[in-house]
């Protein structure tokens, strides 16, 4: 399922970033390109990421990923 509609990123790839070692937003951000947009998805991902480490991270709610150009 497409999560971020601007780089669809999907939710496959937001949970494989996390696997891969993501913890936060950002670090989601710059393995799929996630909440890299307009940010509207970030609320989304942070759920994925929460979901997939167990625990909302602590740092998560507040990294926004910096808009790409
Ligand atoms: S929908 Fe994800 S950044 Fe716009």
């Amino acid at each position: 399922m497409i999560v971020c509609h601007c780089r669809s990123a999907t939710d496959r790839e937001i949970r494989r970033a996390v696997r891969e070692g993501a913890t936060s937003l950002r670090e989601v951000s710059a393995h799929c390109g996630a909440a890299s947009g307009c940010g509207g998805c970030a609320e989304a991902v942070v759920e994925i990421i929460g979901a997939e480490l167990g625990s909302v991270p602590r740092s998560v709610e507040y990294d926004r990923a910096a808009p790409q150009s």
